[in-house]
């Protein structure tokens, strides 16, 4: 099978599995795990900020920042394609009782600075407390595109004038940081709060990380504990983090090549690629639209897998484990069905 469904079906490469079997570990709730702290430490230095938390997924660190940032009745506001809001089972709702206020993401992935604006509320005992903007970098829905740093930069001072908390999802940060020849650090620069995943483009088995201040760390790590992610011997995962964060990042520029690839095989072929391919995600239609699953069983057939975005909408990842002839193999099997 080639499996273009996501970058998270990754393997722990044989460098992580030696490290996990020896790596030293403690009971981390005591904080005594020194492979968690280790991990913790080169994370909050690589995304240059004062600490770092070891938590289970991206969606427990999106959860965990809007937690301590948000009160029941106060309001996030979030892009309509982000993945906080459209596959995080509604955890801001159903856990925080956090109301989001949701604003449309462009086909960049950016969300309109005057639509931003425009959904802040004033204050008003009719309203909700508008708190925290969320921004999504690489934007999964939209092509894994990356949002540009000055955008970035515009938020943070439209964040500032009105008093509000900036937040990330950065699950695959690491591959804007590459595609840009940008330092993580700099990319996290205006986030007061920023998810990283390990699991993706890295191929850790498990393991995020949120970054921030050290005070909001201290908040992040009780949070962590509420929602049952405090882990005690996690060292053997978190010591497949560091192989992740010291040797998986360069490699990255593979799997943005092999998407370039295939986003081009798929043009010559006659199907519709969302434009530009920044990183490695490859969002793609037919040419007439056919009903998704009948084209996914087609392609499952011929041994290959992608993922479906729904209104004829697919999605291909590249990444560990993806070489330049599997995307040969993928558009040799997506042109029988043209
Ligand atoms: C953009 C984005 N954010 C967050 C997540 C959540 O990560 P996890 O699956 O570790 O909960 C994902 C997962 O694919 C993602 O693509």
């Amino acid at each position: 099978m080639i499996d273009l469904r996501s970058d998270t079906v990754t393997q722990p490469t044989p460098a992580m599995r030696r490290a996990m079997a020896e790596a030293p570990v403690g009971d981390d709730v005591y904080g005594e795990d020194p492979t968690v702290n280790r991990l913790e430490a080169l994370a909050a230095e690589r995304l240059g900020k004062e600490a770092a938390l070891f938590v289970p997924s991206g969606t427990m660190g999106n959860l965990i920042s809007l937690l301590v940032v948000c009160g029941r009745g106060d309001e996030y506001i979030v892009g309509d394609n982000q993945h906080t809001y459209i596959y995080e089972a509604g955890g801001a709702s159903a856990v925080g009782s956090i109301h989001p206020r949701v604003v449309p993401n462009l086909p960049d992935g950016t969300m309109a600075l005057q639509a931003i604006e425009a959904a802040i509320r004033p204050d008003n005992v009719h309203f909700p407390r508008t708190r925290l903007i969320a921004l999504e970098n690489t934007h999964n829905r939209m092509g894994g595109r990356i949002l540009p740093p000055e955008y970035v930069a515009q938020v943070r001072a439209l964040a500032d004038r009105h008093g509000l908390w900036l937040h990330g999802d950065g699950a695959r940060l690491w591959n804007a940081a590459v595609a840009l020849g940008a330092s993580p650090a700099e990319l996290a620069a205006p986030f007061d709060s920023l998810s990283v995943c390990l699991s993706k483009g890295l191929a850790a088995p498990v393991g995020s990380l949120v970054v921030g201040s050290r005070d909001f760390i201290a908040e992040a790590r009780r949070a962590r504990k509420v929602l049952g992610g405090g882990m005690r011997q996690a060292g053997i995962l978190a010591a497949a983090g560091i192989v992740a964060l010291t040797e998986m990042i360069p490699r990255l520029a593979e799997d943005h090549a092999n998407a370039q690839r295939l986003a081009d095989g798929l043009e010559a072929l006659g199907y519709r690629v969302h434009r530009p391919v920044e990183t490695n995600i490859v969002v793609f239609e037919l040419p007439e639209p056919r009903p998704e699953d009948r084209m996914m069983s087609a392609w499952r057939e011929q041994g290959l897998l992608v993922s479906s975005f729904g209104g004829g909408r697919f999605r291909a990842v590249t990444h560990n484990g993806i070489e330049p002839s599997h995307v040969e193999q993928a558009l040799r099997v997506l042109a029988t069905t043209l």
